[in-house]
């Protein structure tokens, strides 16, 4: 291992160690799932190496860590940027144009850190894959952060719909509140249902280690087509939007775990 290498996993590791245990609740089921996914699908090189990166209180599971660049990104300040990208009300994504911080600084979104920490080895990649689509979404309501709807009978905005409800209420209905269960039939699609399409998720075009321009433009296209769609200030969202949403968050949370499995055996193959 180069010394370079080396010093990046150790500032890692002490990252890691500095964070406190991991706070469960909302907003860390999508990420654990995907991580716990990924985990599944590492080679022994990288399960091995995760594992001696992983601090003691994780017990070796993944998923617990997954969180972590959302606890910390208060803290972190430089680091709240990293974790999205706006567009201009528009349903494409260009890195070009929509790349950077509130204060136009090129490169200061979720793709550009993705890219940032995969080119040189650094696993702070973890955390930072996202799934909901409202991470790839417009400035004019701050992906969906600024639209009020009734989730039911709660009052939510609409990213915290795509974060948190519609997993949290997937595992109340179907799984008994059991997020095991959950990431087991999402991989039974993954080898049974989706499993053509499981290599091309896998692949990254020019041997890059990861993709981020791809996920984020897949993303601003589902935000439009599910997410935004048929949604508006105050609307009430019910098993409706339930229903006909929820497989594509399944999908999404299998392509995060799939690409994330495969971007760290690249790093670590
Ligand atoms: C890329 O990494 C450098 C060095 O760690 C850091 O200063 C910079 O802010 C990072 N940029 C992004 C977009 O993550
Ligand atoms: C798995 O695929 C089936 C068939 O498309 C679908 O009905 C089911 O909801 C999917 N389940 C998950 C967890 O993805
Ligand atoms: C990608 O990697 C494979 C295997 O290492 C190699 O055969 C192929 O030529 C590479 N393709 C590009 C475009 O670099």
């Amino acid at each position: 291992m180069g010394e370079c290498r080396m010093q990046k996993m150790l500032a890692f590791l002490s990252l890691m160690l500095v964070t406190l245990p991991p706070i469960y609740g909302w907003g860390t089921d999508g990420h654990s799932i995907i991580c716990k996914i990924a985990q599944t699908r590492l080679t022994e090189e990288a399960a091995d190496a995760v594992k001696q990166l992983l601090p003691k209180w994780a017990e070796d599971d993944l998923g617990s860590v997954c969180s972590w660049a959302d606890e910390v990104k208060f803290r972190y300040r430089w680091s709240s940027p990293l974790h999205f990208i706006n567009t201009p009300e528009t349903c494409s994504y260009q890195y070009k144009r929509d790349c950077k911080d509130e204060d136009g600084e090129a490169g200061r979104c979720v793709a550009g850190a993705i890219n940032n920490y995969t080119s040189n080895f650094s696993p702070t990649i973890l955390p930072q894959i996202k799934l909901n689509p409202l991470h790839v979404g417009f400035a004019s309501d701050k992906g969906g952060n600024t639209i009020v709807v009734h989730w039911y009978k709660t009052k939510q905005v609409l990213h915290h719909v795509w974060d948190t409800n519609i997993i949290e209420t997937a595992e109340e209905r179907f799984y008994n509140s059991n997020v095991d269960d959950m990431v087991d039939a999402i991989q039974q699609n993954i080898t049974n249902e989706w499993a053509d399409q499981v290599k091309r998720w896998e692949t990254c075009s020019l041997n890059k280690t990861a993709c981020p321009d791809i996920y984020a433009s897949e993303g601003i296209k589902a935000a439009c087509d599910w997410a935004y769609k048929g949604v508006k200030e105050e609307s009430v969202l019910e098993d409706d939007y339930f229903v006909s949403r929820l497989p594509i968050i399944y999908w999404r949370l299998a392509q995060g775990g799939v690409r994330l499995a495969a971007t760290l055996n690249r790093i670590f193959g």
